[in-house]
């Protein structure tokens, strides 16, 4: 069933307050990410920086993590919310993640500016490496 345009606004709502929490000291960078859930729940994550660069966390992964750990497994939507003129699209190791739990997502990156990217990972991640590759899984 397609999403509510009050269902895409609380995620979009989400994502916005979660860039509040970011921990960006080092790139100054602020991301907030929000997914929902197959189950109408929606889970949010910051990007959370580490004095060892490396071990940053991006937003969508720290959202995404956080839905895995409750036990669910299916993405409808991720939102990306940048506190910027520009949206911005998901790093490529979020693309992966993303489609891991959600390869047909709705994918929605907005900013203080009038843009804003929707899209897919048919557009963002063409020929995917999925776990329906994943001999090890059958
Ligand atoms: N970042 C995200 O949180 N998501 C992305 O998709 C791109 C990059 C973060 C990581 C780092 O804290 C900062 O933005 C600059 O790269």
């Amino acid at each position: 069933m397609p999403l509510s345009s009050e269902q895409v606004q609380q995620v979009l709502s989400a994502a916005k307050a979660a860039a509040k929490h970011a921990y960006c000291p080092y790139s100054r960078f602020t991301v907030g990410a929000a997914v929902l859930a197959e189950d109408g729940k929606i889970d949010s994550g910051s990007n959370v920086e580490n004095a060892s660069f490396g071990l940053t966390i991006c937003a969508e992964r720290n959202a995404i993590f956080q839905m895995s750990a409750r036990g669910a497994r299916k993405i409808e939507l991720v939102a990306i919310y940048t506190p910027t003129e520009s949206p911005t699209a998901p790093c490529g190791a979020c693309r992966q993640v993303i489609n891991e739990f959600g390869p047909n997502a709705r994918i929605i990156s907005f900013c203080d500016g009038p843009d804003r990217i929707e899209t897919t990972l048919d557009q963002l991640l063409p020929h995917a490496f999925g776990p329906e590759m994943d001999a090890a899984k059958s």
